[in-house]
């Protein structure tokens, strides 16, 4: 999504336009730092979600974002993102594995959406490899730690872009 250039300027110097991205953060991941380290490592949820900010501020996105413990609260607050919000990251935690009504709720606000583990889900236990939004989302990144979650957003940028240039 980029700004036109006006008059004599050229497009390389053009800004992208602000987009809104919501991030949901699933249940336990509140307890991240302190939860398995060797599994989800040391950076707690509140320093991802304000290196997430911060690297909105750089590329032109503004980051809202939720972490809930009850299924019911996070499908309230993607129900809310509709109409509002230009992309979905979500790590719906344990929920990945179970939650129809998570997947309905996507499907529903039509909002597109990038899932994001930040252990590999296919290293662990079988029933982990089951997710019932992998088929509805727009890609998957898991594996890179906290780090997934900042390449989701780059990704979620870059796509924002892309289906900005497609309507024109
Ligand atoms: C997780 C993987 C899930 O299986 C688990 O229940 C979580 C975290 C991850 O980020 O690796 O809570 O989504």
């Amino acid at each position: 999504m980029r700004q036109k250039a006006s008059g004599s300027e050229e497009s390389a110097a053009a800004k992208p336009l602000p987009a809104v991205v919501l991030v949901v953060h699933g249940p336990n991941l509140n307890l991240l730092g302190e939860r398995e380290p060797e599994v989800y490592g040391r950076t707690k949820l509140a320093d991802i979600d304000r290196k997430l900010k911060e690297l909105g501020r750089e590329i032109g996105i503004k980051v809202e974002t939720f972490q809930s413990n009850s299924e019911g609260a996070i499908v309230d607050r993607i129900q809310a993102a509709r109409g509002n919000v230009h992309f979905l990251l979500i790590n719906p935690g344990a929920y990945t594995h179970t939650s129809v009504a998570i997947r309905d709720t996507i499907v529903g606000v039509a909002v597109p959406a990038i899932e994001v583990h930040l252990s590999n889900v296919y290293k662990r236990e079988v029933f982990r490899r089951r997710s019932t939004i992998a088929d509805i989302v727009v890609g998957r990144i898991m594996g890179f730690g906290a780090e997934g979650y900042y390449l989701a957003l780059r990704a979620a940028r870059a796509a924002i872009d892309a289906s900005h240039s497609e309507a024109n």
